[in-house]
């Protein structure tokens, strides 16, 4: 029997997605992934984990890219997704499919020959195997194509995560550590890559990152996975000390929150 993931893409919400976590997708935190994907008319793009569609829909609004193909675990996102984009899905410029990131290696978009695979703040999601990922993203890619991706690198949020993983083993959750999600250091997922991947940038960027809420908004939003750790009656009161934990050093004079974001950055061409 297989041990159940408990980083369930499923569980991903559209609209608490768009309560809490908007700023994901935001121009001011896009720019510079966008800057390396360098969209081109002639582009047919793999977007990885696209979740609800708002920055895919851009990529063909703003930089009229041929043809995306939008892909992701939850149901709920896909569907919002298809909502978003309904004109552009309806023209053919955008397909959107529930598919796991895991999955990609094995699905029938493999051999396809997009030039690039793109993927904004979804890869860290994706622990369980990211060499899987990888190898799915270097199959659906045309020889010489490239993968451009941002997510979650070393240190990323390490305030809150300590603070969780501190709340979890307080309660002597067995290995709370490893709730924490994927956030490689650049040498780590250079090693990753190198079978299947020359990469031609590969940063770490820090990015403290003002919530458009609050800290509870974001444990709701993206951090359900530590909180379904502990039962139900007790969760109130790790959200409780988490926010007590981190105020001091994350909420401003002003009651603003800033998280401590360190994103990696990478483009990477298909050997
Ligand atoms: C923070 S959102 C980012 C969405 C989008 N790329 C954006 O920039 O707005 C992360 C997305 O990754 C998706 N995700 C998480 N794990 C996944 C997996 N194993 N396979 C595919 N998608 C996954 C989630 O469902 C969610 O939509």
């Amino acid at each position: 029997m297989t041990t159940p993931d408990p980083i369930n893409a499923k569980a991903w919400s559209p609209s608490l997605y768009g309560t809490h976590g908007h700023f994901v997708h935001s121009k001011q935190h896009t720019s510079a992934i966008i800057e390396l994907l360098d969209p081109q008319p002639t582009d047919r793009i793999f977007d990885l984990g696209c979740g609800d569609g708002k920055l895919t829909k851009r990529l063909v609004t703003d930089y009229n890219v041929r043809s995306v193909v939008g892909v992701d675990a939850s149901a709920p996102m896909i569907e919002a997704a298809q909502v978003e984009c309904k004109e552009q899905v309806e023209s053919g410029r955008i397909i959107f499919e529930v598919l796991d990131g895991f999955d990609v290696e094995t699905s029938k978009w493999v051999g396809e020959g997009f030039d690039k695979v793109f993927s904004n703040a979804a890869l860290h999601w994706m622990k369980r195997d990211p060499v899987a990922v990888i190898r799915g993203a270097h199959k659906v890619l045309k020889s010489g194509g490239s993968f451009i991706a941002e997510f979650g690198g070393h240190g990323n949020i390490a305030c809150v995560h300590a603070a969780l993983i501190a709340a979890l083993k307080r309660r002597n959750v067995p290995n709370a550590e490893n709730l924490m999600l994927f956030f490689p250091t650049t040498n780590h997922y250079a090693k990753l890559l190198d079978p299947y991947f020359t990469p031609t940038h590969l940063e770490i960027i820090p990015r403290p990152t003002l919530l458009p809420t609050d800290l509870n908004g974001w444990l709701s939003s993206f951090a359900t996975h530590f909180l379904e750790a502990v039962p139900e009656s007790d969760r109130e009161n790790v959200r409780s000390e988490v926010i007590e934990e981190c105020q001091p050093v994350l909420c401003d004079d002003e009651g603003r929150w800033w998280l401590d974001y360190v994103r990696i950055r990478v483009i990477a061409i298909k050997k």
